[in-house]
């Protein structure tokens, strides 16, 4: 019989409680027997007590991991807490240093969230979602369902990482006309789909759609805002799956209500956070901007599930349990962040290399700072410490 680790995880919905015991069963993780207390309840400071008699804890994006939190979890005997996601701008890497492990799931389905773009994009563009509503209402007219060919129109990508690409190879074998846009041009991925990278203002005037793919930083706040809305087409479709963030949904709104815009396709909304993945729908929902981009007909929104596909989930509770299988072995623990992670030391290697994990317990002093480049849904340190190397290839 294998060691046996208990995770409690926080905010949990069936289909994570499905993945992660059927990943369980794989055997894929060397004889370790998992056992799981699923928790409704977000981690916070009032729910973090229920994590104890507990070795690790499972938290999602939204989730909060502040130092309240962390003093109590680290009171109960938890070392370690797994991410089963991307994003950690919910962990509070400085009160978890030198206390709790953390470590997350850098990449699932890039393909996932690519395609869910894509969805919005041509539901969007051909009203297929007003169709759907009429012809259940047996109302099988075609007024206000013309669509355009997608097939010559010009497509433009912000971010131009593993989704983005896969986003920009899609609307190539549409066969629109592929503009770019990122702060590290791959320009041989360019020629290869026969796409040009632009400035961004090239990118805002001649697109017909637009597509975010890239992370949410303090830079690219609201990078669609009042100023781009007033130079894109009257074409134009716009898309967001990468972070709600990027738009400035306020000014997306004023372009909607004026017609400037042909229609948006969200999966991310600024503040999501509230109402996302929850069932709101015998609720007063009391925030006026959804409320007011829910009742556009050409607005598309679904509540961040671009990443939900069968293959997605399986990759994150693979993932996530082979992080917590790593940790109980003593091996490195690859997917670890942490504070040091965000401060860029020249020439120096990580103290991962040597010791496996971000800190340890036995003497650091003699070990250098983590060098390691980072991924873009960075945490930045509040005094002003260089962010990490976002995108850097
Ligand atoms: P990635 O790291 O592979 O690519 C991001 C790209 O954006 C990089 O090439 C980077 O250089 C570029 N970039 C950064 N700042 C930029 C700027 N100001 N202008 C232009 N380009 C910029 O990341 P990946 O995996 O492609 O993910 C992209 C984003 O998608 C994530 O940051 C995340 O916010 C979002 N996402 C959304 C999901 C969902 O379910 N809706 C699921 C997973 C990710």
């Amino acid at each position: 019989m294998g060691k046996t680790i208990k995770i409690a995880f926080f905010d949990t919905k069936p289909y994570d409680r499905l993945w992660f015991e059927k990943t369980a069963q794989t055997g894929e993780f060397g004889g370790i027997v998992f056992q799981f207390s699923f928790f409704d309840a977000k981690l916070s400071r009032e729910t973090a007590p229920l994590a104890a008699g507990h070795d690790v804890v499972c938290i999602f994006v939204n989730d909060h991991m502040d130092s309240s939190v962390t003093e109590i979890l680290a009171d109960n005997g938890v070392e370690l807490v797994v991410l089963r996601c991307a994003g950690y701008n919910n962990v509070d890497l400085e009160a978890v240093w030198e206390r709790i492990h953390v470590a997350r799931v850098p990449a699932y389905s890039p393909h996932a969230v690519a395609e869910h773009a894509v969805s919005l994009l041509t539901t969007l563009n051909r009203r297929i979602h007003t169709a759907y509503n009429r012809t259940r209402d047996g109302n099988f007219a075609l007024s206000g369902l013309v669509g355009r060919d997608l097939h010559g129109q010009t497509a433009g990508v912000i971010g131009t990482g593993k989704i983005g690409k896969i986003f920009a190879r899609i609307m190539s074998g549409f066969g629109m006309k592929v503009l770019l846009d990122d702060l590290y041009p791959d320009q041989a991925f360019a020629t290869e789909i026969g796409a040009h990278y632009v400035s961004r203002e090239e990118l805002l005037r001649n697109a017909d759609v637009i597509s975010l793919h890239c992370p949410l930083t303090p830079e690219n706040r609201y990078l669609i805002n009042e100023e781009s809305l007033t130079l894109v087409k009257r074409s134009l479709i716009l898309i967001n799956t990468g972070r709600g963030g990027l738009i400035d949904t306020r000014a997306l709104v004023e372009a909607l209500k004026e017609g400037r815009i042909r229609g948006a396709g969200l999966d991310v909304y600024e503040e999501e956070e509230h109402y996302f993945f929850e069932d709101w729908s015998m609720e007063p929902i009391k925030d006026d901007v959804l409320v007011r981009l829910l009742q556009f007909p050409n607005v598309l929104l679904t509540s961040h599930q671009a990443f939900l596909t069968e293959e997605a989930l399986s990759e994150i509770a693979r993932v996530t349990l082979g992080n917590v299988a790593s940790w109980v072995r003593g091996e490195k623990l690859e997917n670890e962040i942490c504070y040091q992670c965000t401060r860029i030391a020249e020439g120096k290697t990580c103290v991962r290399e040597v010791t496996g994990t971000c800190w340890s317990k036995a003497n650091t002093t003699e070990l250098p700072v983590c060098t390691r480049s980072f991924d873009p849904e960075s945490h930045r340190s509040e005094d002003g410490d260089e962010p990490c190397n976002d995108g850097v290839k």
